[in-house]
């Protein structure tokens, strides 16, 4: 798709990317709200540069590993004509947003635009299985809180708006400290090499990916993969490492014949009632 295809028109550009349906349901939620178009970042992967056509446009995004998904570090990195524009992101996330904005709102300013309004909506864990988390009731949260981030949105609010009361400057080492335990993690569970760019490491998770018996070829994983990292052959799925680790394949399998130490084993997690069709 060229950038010429981004249609040209007024109602608010919403980008966004989802894994397992929970940042889709907000980019949703918010073009219903400011009567906005939604695209989806994987669609536009093969763009060489993205000039956005509205007065103001966002981007919705799951937080992966206290930061923001590969896919959009390289989407936000192809932002062109941002400058005089109203930028908003929305982080959904099952526990902190760790540095995801951040890192956002930096790339953004490398491109001569300024993320004003910073948006963090707390969903359900879509990896790892939290003790005690009540699905239903973060999702009605969710939609509330929705309507006030509309507002927002409408007024063109600058600022951040954090999903907690008091967010501590304290958790900032933390972040760090994750980023080195992540491609340490990785780094183990794929044999690949620490010192690898943490991009690239993290593509390389999928080596923890495996598929049992149950698999009956239907090829849902490939299709449903947002970075084309998963080809079908006659053994079963092969996963090509550049995978985002958005756990799609392993969430969506109809079989759950995919396993990963990514996620926890035996939960698996979608928006409930997601249909496959809006995730292809
Ligand atoms: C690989 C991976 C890493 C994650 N890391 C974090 C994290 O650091 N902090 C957090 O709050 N949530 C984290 N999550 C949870 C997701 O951000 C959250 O469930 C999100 O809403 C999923 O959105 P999606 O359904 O649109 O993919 C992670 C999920 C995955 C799959």
């Amino acid at each position: 798709m060229s950038e010429e295809s981004i249609p040209e028109n007024d109602s608010v550009q919403i980008f966004y990317f989802s894994g397992t349906g929970n940042s889709l349901r907000i980019a949703e939620l918010l073009s219903e709200k400011l009567d906005g178009e939604i695209i989806s970042i994987p669609s536009l992967k093969d763009q060489k540069k993205v000039i956005p056509r509205s007065g103001s446009f966002g981007i919705v995004f799951p937080v992966y590993y206290a930061d923001l998904p590969v896919i959009v570090k390289r989407f936000a990195n192809k932002l062109e004509g941002i400058g005089d524009k109203y930028i908003f992101a929305v982080a959904t996330y099952g526990g902190d947003t760790g540095k995801s904005l951040k890192t956002l709102s930096e790339i953004i300013k490398s491109r001569g635009g300024k993320l004003s309004g910073m948006y963090e909506v707390h969903m359900p864990q879509n990896g790892f299985k939290k003790p005690v988390e009540n699905i239903d009731k973060i999702i009605r949260n969710a939609n509330m809180r929705m309507d006030i981030v509309s507002e927002k949105i409408k007024s063109e609010y600058s600022g951040r708006f954090i999903g907690y009361k008091i967010k501590s400057v304290l958790l900032i080492p933390l972040y760090f400290l994750l980023g080195s335990l992540t491609k340490k993690g990785i780094a183990e569970l794929s044999g690949s090499d620490k010192n690898m760019d943490i991009d690239e490491l993290i593509g390389m998770a999928d080596k923890s990916f495996t598929v049992n018996e149950k698999c009956n070829y239907c090829g849902l994983c490939e299709r449903i993969c947002p970075a084309n990292n998963i080809k079908l052959e006659k053994d079963g799925p092969v996963w090509l490492h550049k995978c985002e680790n958005c756990l799609a394949c392993y969430n969506f399998c109809p079989q759950m014949a995919i396993e990963t130490k990514i996620a926890n084993k035996g939960y698996r997690y979608k928006y409930p009632g997601i249909k496959i069709d809006k995730m292809l």
